[in-house]
């Protein structure tokens, strides 16, 4: 628990810098596994710093998505091709080929999801995913009912999260139905997890992951299970733990 966002953020990309140099003193490039949404903004941003004042290599160091929506084409803005090439990608100076997201475009998102398990396996796994977490406690777009083992696969979005994310589009109409979002059992397969949470709108979620039992009903919960699990949370998200 952290007096406030900036150090939640520094926190975080400390602790991925600290994976990444681990990685590359093993003679490994090293795997991140990436959010979109607010939550994650401000750790991309110490991320950059730190690549930018040469305290980390992130050259050839690949990146995961966590999910992306169904429909929207690679170029939409809000499509999280665009946001994690806007936010991550070019910010951090990843090698774009190394950056992989979800294929919500393709003709068959079934066959796209098994695609993007075999690209992970392919890369020898995450070494570290970074979360935020859903009101409904969600991590990736896993909602409330989401198999604890559950791999990449196509969800349907809760109406809370349609709701939560309609102020990134024009419309709360235009928020996708669907998305393809990495599983719980996919989450839970990287070396370590690191969530992030600031705010009390996320208070509840927090508890309830934490604190609360180990449910479906918030899929988060699952992170009580991991060996290397981590979360980061200002006085705000914190203040409804006991
Ligand atoms: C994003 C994702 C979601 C968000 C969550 C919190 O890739 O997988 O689980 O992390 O909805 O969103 P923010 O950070 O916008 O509150």
């Amino acid at each position: 628990i952290l007096d406030d966002p900036e150090s939640v953020a520094e926190f975080a990309a400390r602790r991925i810098a600290h994976v990444i140099a681990v990685a590359a003193s093993r003679g490994r490039a090293g795997a991140i596994g990436v959010a979109t949404g607010s939550s994650p903004l401000g750790t991309y941003r110490h991320l950059a710093d730190l690549a930018a004042a040469g305290q980390l290599d992130l050259a050839h160091v690949s990146a995961f998505a966590l999910d992306e929506y169904v429909g929207l084409p690679y170029d939409h803005p809000e499509s999280y091709h665009a946001v994690i090439a806007r936010t991550v990608t070019e910010p951090l100076g990843l090698d774009p080929a190394l950056v992989h997201v979800p294929d919500g475009a393709a003709t068959d998102p079934q066959a796209a999801c098994a695609r993007y398990e075999e690209l992970i396996r392919g890369a020898g796994g995450i070494d570290i995913q970074l979360l935020g977490i859903g009101a409904n406690g969600h991590i990736g777009f896993n909602e409330p009912t989401s198999s604890l083992t559950s791999r990449t696969r196509i969800k349907t979005l809760a109406q809370r999260t349609r709701e939560d994310n309609a102020r990134f589009f024009d419309s709360p109409d235009q928020v996708p139905i669907h998305c393809i979002t990495q599983g719980l059992g996919t989450i839970a397969d990287a070396g370590q997890a690191l969530l992030v949470a600031t705010g009390g709108s996320k208070a509840a979620a927090v508890a309830a992951m934490v604190e609360g039992p180990v449910t479906s009903m918030c899929p988060a919960s699952v992170l009580q299970m991991h060996p290397h699990a981590t979360v980061v949370v200002d006085d705000e998200a914190a203040s409804r733990l006991t």
